[in-house]
């Protein structure tokens, strides 16, 4: 049985983990969940490793974890700032507040009540996500309380990070799991190309060049002995990621992930491939 966090965040793996988590390199003493999100990966591995690293670039989002993780009063400050779900005009307040002085609690509370629960940002960083005439509810409530029974009972083990990935040092007997956002499309001559492969609130931190950096890191990786699952929507509507058929190229190993049994999901009425990528051999 997983556990899910309070989040309700968009683009969780959560309903993946059964698929991923017993696939993880557990022959490495340390976790690092590179691009963490709503955490769902690294609550569920909490005794697997000895130490675990979280990251995101984010910094309230992974504060709103750290806030969880250490038991402080983020969940009461986050439920005095959510809004009723008719009431759009306090969420409109609430994010112009977040706007001007920003806080976990603020996020956390927006993250609840905001369209599809995603975090949306524009360019300039500013948070823009609409109302989605949703709030805190009975259903987050109980999720929290078995989220901070089952943290209880790891204690120290978690070290936050916010960072963007590329300035974060590569570690030796680490495990790293990576899901970044969408990754852009592959051109026909094999190149990178200009446009991602889908859409995520989260994809405005994402440029081309990262997806080319995280190849280079993900390689680095691998060099200094370390190990990495990386994960993706390897295509999507026709269109194929060049970031995961360039591992697919270099020889990695990979899995399709399962959606309702069948091997592809569909958005909309599109066809997506799921995958994982690791850098090391399966277990027997
Ligand atoms: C697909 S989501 C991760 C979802 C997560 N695995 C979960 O289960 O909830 C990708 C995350 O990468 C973060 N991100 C985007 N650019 C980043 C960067 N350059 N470095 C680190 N994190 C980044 C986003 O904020 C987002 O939370």
């Amino acid at each position: 049985m997983y556990i899910n966090t309070a989040l309700n965040y968009t683009g969780s793996k959560f309903k993946l983990l059964e698929q991923i988590v017993p696939e993880f390199d557990y022959q490495k003493n340390n976790f690092f969940d590179l691009f963490t999100g709503g955490g769902s990966v690294f609550t569920n591995v909490l005794d697997k490793f000895e130490n675990i690293t979280i990251n995101d670039i984010i910094t309230d989002l992974v504060e709103i974890h750290k806030g969880l993780y250490n038991n402080t009063n983020i969940v009461d400050d986050m439920k005095m700032l959510c809004v009723d779900k008719t009431d759009k005009d306090g969420y409109n307040k609430l994010r112009d507040l977040y706007n001007l002085n920003n806080s976990p609690a603020m996020l956390w509370a927006l993250l609840l009540c905001c369209t599809n629960n995603m975090l949306r940002f524009n360019n300039k960083f500013k948070f823009n996500q609409t109302f989605g005439q949703r709030s805190f509810n009975d259903n987050t409530e109980k999720k929290i309380n078995i989220l901070l029974e089952h943290y209880k009972k790891y204690p120290n083990k978690v070290e936050f990070i916010s960072k963007s990935f590329n300035d974060i040092l590569i570690r030796d007997n680490t495990f790293y799991y990576i899901d970044p956002p969408y990754s852009f499309i592959k051109n026909e001559d094999g190149t990178i190309g200009k446009k991602q492969i889908s859409e995520a609130g989260y994809n405005c931190y994402w440029k081309q060049e990262d997806d080319i950096k995280l190849y280079e890191y993900l390689k680095m990786i691998d060099k200094i002995g370390s190990s990495f699952m990386v994960s993706g929507v390897l295509s999507h509507d026709g269109k194929t990621c060049w970031m995961l058929d360039k591992l697919i190229q270099d020889g990695y190993r990979y899995k399709v992930l399962e959606y309702d049994y069948n091997k592809v999901s569909r958005k909309g009425d599109k066809e997506t491939t799921e995958i994982i990528i690791m850098n090391y051999v399966e277990k027997h």
